[in-house]
This record gives C-alpha cells, sequence and structure tokens, in this order.
C-alpha cells in the first residue's frame, strides 16, 4: 500500500499526515496516560525526609514574581530544565552535588510553562536557594558586577522596586526546591 505514495502526490500527503499524527500522539498524548505521576505535584516517598521535599502551588507573591519573569522576556534566555545530561546536573549543581533532573511532577502548577529553548543564560531549573537576595539585587542591578563579562543586561527597575524585587527573589528561589536536593538548604526564602 506504501508503494503508492511513489506515483502519488496525494496518497504521500496523506501518508505522511498520518505518520506525523500517530508520532504527535505517541509523544504527546500516551505517556501521560501511561505514567499517572506526570499530573500529580511531585511529593517526595521517602520518609526519611520527613515532611519536605513537596511541590506546593505558588503563593500570591511567588506568582506576582513569576508574571514579572513572564513580563521581562527572562525566558528568551533561560530555560528551566534540567535534562538528562551529565552536563545539565553538574551544571544545575551546587557544592559538588549534581542537581535532580527535572521530572514533570515539578511543573503541575505552571501554566504555561517556562520551559524556554534557547539557553543564552544558564538553565534556572535549579536556581532556587543558590543566592541569596542581596546577590539577586546586585545581580538585577548590573550583573556584570558580580560577573564579568556577563552578558544578561541589567534590569534597575526590578532591583530599585522594592515590591517587584520580592516577588521576583521569591519566585527564583522557589524554582527547583520541592526536591529539597541542596546541601544544609542553602538559602531558604
Ligand atoms: C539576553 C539574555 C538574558 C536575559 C533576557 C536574562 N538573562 Fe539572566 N543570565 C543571562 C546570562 C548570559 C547569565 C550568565 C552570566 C551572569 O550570571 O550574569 C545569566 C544569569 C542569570 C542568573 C544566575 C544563574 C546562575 O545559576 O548563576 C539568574 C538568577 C538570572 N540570570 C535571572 C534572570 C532573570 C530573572 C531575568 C529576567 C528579569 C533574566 N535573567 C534575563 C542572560 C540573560
Amino acid at each position: 500500500m506504501l508503494s503508492k505514495t511513489d506515483a502519488s502526490a496525494a496518497a504521500f500527503a496523506v501518508a505522511a499526515v498520518v505518520f506525523f499524527l500517530i508520532g504527535g500522539l505517541l509523544t504527546t498524548v500516551v505517556p501521560p496516560l501511561v505514567d499517572k505521576t506526570w499530573g500529580k505535584p511531585f511529593e517526595n516517598s521517602d520518609p526519611s525526609k520527613g515532611p519536605i521535599g513537596k511541590l506546593e502551588p505558588y503563593t500570591d507573591l511567588e506568582r506576582k514574581g513569576r508574571d514579572i519573569y513572564v513580563r521581562e522576556g527572562c525566558w528568551y534566555c533561560h530555560t528551566q530544565q534540567t535534562r538528562t545530561l551529565l552536563a545539565d546536573t553538574k551544571r544545575s549543581g551546587w557544592r559538588g552535588v549534581d542537581a535532580p533532573i527535572s521530572t514533570p511532577d515539578e511543573f503541575v502548577y505552571d501554566s504555561p510553562h517556562m520551559f524556554g529553548t534557547k539557553r543564552t543564560g544558564p538553565d534556572l531549573s535549579r536556581v532556587g536557594g543558590k543566592y541569596d537576595a542581596q546577590w539577586h539585587k546586585t545581580h538585577f542591578r548590573n550583573p556584570r558586577d558580580l560577573v564579568p563579562g556577563s552578558i544578561m543586561p541589567p534590569f534597575p527597575w526590578i532591583a530599585e522596586n522594592p515590591e517587584e524585587f520580592d516577588a521576583m527573589v521569591a519566585y527564583l528561589q522557589k524554582l527547583g526546591r520541592a526536591k529539597d536536593w541542596r546541601p544544609d538548604h542553602d538559602y531558604e526564602h
């Protein structure tokens, strides 16, 4: 039957659409049906961790920070997904501890998600707790004061606006914390 596609453009087009749809269904619709954990917020199944290690919904402040993240287009340059690559787990890691790989259950409250596509700056999926608020303030004011040669633009209007700054930092400190992987919890918010 497929040999017809050699001779007929219409048959080729139909076959192409059918194969495309099969591929689409297998990669988008089928996985969450097979693995039900995808739609549930992450929860640590290790009881020794106690109550820590759970994905909580965004607070109003964090949500406001997320809106600023969207408004300012931080996602043009920053992704939010630690992929299954050693380079990613090392880059998102901290103090010799490799960061856990991102899993779908960490993003159930993200709508739309901020995975991003372009890694001009470092991935931010595990940045929560990495720096304190003062670091972020200096960095937003002028990234090059902290990271010589940084090509991140300054965002002084965030640094100088206490309400926006607090919201932004609350959001950044939340990123990737559900898994509670950071040694000594680092900077709690
Ligand atoms: C033009 C691209 C670009 C944009 C837009 C941008 N950044 Fe960056 N960002 C970078 C680059 C490059 C770095 C790495 C150098 C540095 O730390 O300054 C970085 C670093 C960072 C870091 C430190 C990450 C780490 O692990 O050390 C944070 C946090 C951050 N950016 C947050 C933001 C936020 C929040 C916004 C939006 C308000 C934003 N960035 C917008 C390019 C960008």
